[in-house]
């Protein structure tokens, strides 16, 4: 009977939808923002995401990626355009200004009007790094020494604060990229090029399109290599940045570099080996608490690149926080994305002549909200304009990136939140004279934009950078996808997710079809998925102790690929399975089927995602991974609210 099922018609599936849509509450006549204001009537155009399904992004042998309506009914009820919101109303009252090697600190005094009818008086104080156990989440600050318009300043990075008799009225941290010991020893960027990694976390292809229409189009319109394909190969910002910069899985990386108890200089991280060959290296990334790095982790004793913004960031972080969604969106009179923005100018300005590699993320303004980065598309319109007319234009290969889309909240039960979460969106711009000096290296590029990537391409892409600038550089094979070779050669037309180390479960190269959650098979495959989730709870020491255990409330939704027929010619679907649990948690799971003698075989593919927000009802048990997962016992549903608008990494 459930093979029967299984093996069904176009026609059958159309008779489903409406049944989903059903379950999903679409047949409403209208469409609410996430404050319950009705935005719009709809009911006709409801099914968008499901009935073209003959678009794709990539259209290969083996993987063929939906290409869906950005604005499809999936995404409506949570789809809102945002403002810029200003972190001041007056300029910056206090900038660094370099004269030949020379830094100062200056007060802008045609606006001393602006911000006081009272006299003013500033000071500044020098900020280092911490030198003790939490040497990277600490900074010092030296006492503040008064100073008239304008000082020199011999540090890296400084707070400025300014007072009349009465009261603060203005205070900024700067940060000041200059030439050093270091870096007179670096190469001259003669006839290699440069690397910039600049990402912004949490933003799917789709949500780009979305929410930064007005840099989307900029950057098709300019001829940045649209990677179509990049798929992600594990769940959050640190494995997925890893893979990037290391070749490494996460349960490699753990092993390897044990983030959690070492720190990670000995880990093998790319920028080690720029800065070895005589790159100018620098990473900077807002939000210190959710750093890469340094989230449940405990980051770096030395300072890792030439240039490590960390400090800084954690010194703007003691000004005025305006929080957006939690995110430390001003901090002070900046936003925060903007200064990694600013870094990164100065960087490119200041290292012009020089062979560079940096990293750049920001978290600020996209992380915690699906349209949040609305409100910065002009900022990033006019960035990648300011790039794109700059010396650095014609040197740098920039890759602008994500590692993900939305991981959490509702958008994720849907069609469109599965794939976008597992589609990040991905440009790379190649400088003119790269185009010439590497003709086939552009042009196969250009091939691999419409075939399935992923990080580990990445790895390797970097590395064949460094091999061309320097070829005793020798390029080693990525750990966890041994085949991954550079973006710059051919990707067979045959790679399928298996070749490129991508779990089936965030493969997006089959797609699926909705399917009755209620259908016999679902159900008997959300049992099998939710025994793999108790016992994988139960294989962390902590887990039985401390995590509740998990009954099924209701299965949200289901989906199913087509028919395929493995090695043994046995016919296989794919189920993906969206189930609520009590107590209260969510998880999307996908589950192989195939048969012997009529009787259905399991297995569970790749991880189990948590996909609403578990806030900290996991905070008792100190695990990453378990976190996702654990239920602390005890915890009340009580805390629901305060859970709900709690940000997870
Ligand atoms: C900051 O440090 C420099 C030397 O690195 C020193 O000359 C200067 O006086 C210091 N400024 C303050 C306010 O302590
Ligand atoms: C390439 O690297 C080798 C080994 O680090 C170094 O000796 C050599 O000077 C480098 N070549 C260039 C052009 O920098
Ligand atoms: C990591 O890569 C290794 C080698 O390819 C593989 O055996 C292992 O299953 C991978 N681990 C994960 C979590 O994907
Ligand atoms: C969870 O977070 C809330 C809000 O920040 C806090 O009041 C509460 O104490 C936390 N509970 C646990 C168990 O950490």
């Amino acid at each position: 009977m459930e093979q029967h099922f299984l093996s069904r018609h176009k026609y059958l599936l159309i008779c489903l939808i409406p049944n989903i849509m059903i379950l999903f509450g679409y047949y409403e006549n209208y469409i609410k923002d996430q404050n319950g204001i009705i935005l719009f009537k709809n009911v006709e155009r409801a099914d968008t995401a499901y009935t073209d399904l003959s678009k794709y992004l990539v259209d290969t042998k083996n993987c063929k990626i939906p290409d869906i309506d950005p604005l499809n009914s999936d995404v409506w009820p949570y789809y809102k355009k945002q403002d810029y919101v200003n972190c001041r109303t007056n300029d910056l009252l206090t900038y660094v200004d370099k004269i030949d090697d020379k830094v100062f600190l200056k007060i802008d005094y045609t606006l001393l009007d602006v911000y006081s009818l009272y006299p003013i008086t500033c000071c500044y104080s020098n900020v280092t790094r911490g030198n003790g156990n939490d040497l990277d989440d600490d900074i010092s600050f030296s006492d503040c020494r008064e100073f008239q318009d304008c000082v020199e300043i011999f540090c890296d990075l400084v707070k400025v604060t300014c007072k009349t008799e009465y009261t603060e009225i203005y205070s900024n941290v700067h940060s000041i990229v200059r030439k050093n010991l270091e870096t007179q020893t670096k190469r001259d960027s003669s006839s290699d090029f440069s690397v910039l990694l600049i990402g912004i976390d949490t933003m799917s292809q789709l949500n780009l399109i979305r929410t930064m229409p007005k840099t989307q189009r900029l950057l098709e319109k300019n001829g940045w290599v649209n990677l179509k394909g990049y798929n992600k190969i594990d769940d959050n910002t640190f494995p997925n940045l890893m893979a990037i910069l290391s070749g490494m899985n996460l349960s490699q990386v753990m092993r390897i570099c044990n983030p959690e108890s070492n720190f990670l200089d000995g880990c093998d991280l790319i920028w080690k080996r720029f800065r070895q060959f005589d790159y100018v290296t620098a990473y900077a990334e807002d939000e210190t608490k959710l750093n890469t790095f340094s989230y449940l982790m405990k980051g770096f004793n030395n300072t890792p690149t030439s240039f490590y913004f960390r400090p800084y960031f954690l010194a703007a972080e003691t000004l005025t926080v305006v929080t957006q969604y939690l995110s430390s969106y001003c901090t002070g009179p900046e936003t925060s994305g903007e200064r990694i923005l600013s870094l990164i100018k100065d960087f490119c300005t200041v290292f012009v002549d020089k062979l560079k590699f940096g990293l750049f993320w920001m978290n600020t303004f996209s992380h915690n909200n699906i349209n949040t980065a609305s409100g910065m598309d002009d900022v990033f319109e006019n960035f990648l304009t300011d790039f794109m007319a700059s010396p650095a234009a014609e040197t740098t290969i920039v890759v602008f990136f994500s590692d993900h889309g939305f991981r959490f909240g509702k958008i994720r039960y849907t069609y469109s939140g599965w794939l976008e979460e597992r589609l990040p969106f991905n440009y790379i711009w190649v400088p003119r004279p790269f185009q010439s000096k590497y003709p086939e290296a552009y042009k196969n590029l250009k091939v691999n934009a419409n075939r399935l990537t992923t990080p580990y391409d990445l790895y390797m892409t970097l590395q064949d950078i460094l091999h061309r600038s320097n070829n005793s550089y020798v390029i080693q094979p990525s750990l966890a996808c041994p085949n991954c070779r550079s973006l710059f050669q051919r990707i067979n037309e045959e790679r399928s997710c298996d070749d490129a180390s991508i779990s089936q479960h965030l493969c997006t190269c089959m797609g699926h079809s909705p399917i009755d959650p209620n259908s016999k098979i679902v159900k008997k495959a959300t049992f099998f998925a939710l025994d793999k989730l108790k016992s994988t709870i139960n294989s962390f020491h902590d887990g039985p102790s401390m995590c509740a255990s998990y009954d099924l409330k209701h299965i949200i939704s289901s989906g199913i690929t087509d028919t395929f027929y493995n090695k043994k010619h046995e016919s296989v679907n794919y189920l993906l399975i969206v189930f609520e649990t009590f107590p209260k948690a969510v998880f999307e799971a996908t589950v192989s089927v195939s048969y012997q003698n009529f009787i259905p075989l399991f297995t569970l593919q790749g991880i189990i995602s948590r996909v609403d927000r578990y806030g900290n009802t996991s905070a008792c048990v100190k695990d990453p991974i378990l976190r996702k997962y654990c239920h602390c016992n005890g915890f009340y549903t009580t805390m629901k609210k305060t859970v709900d608008i709690l940000f997870n990494n």
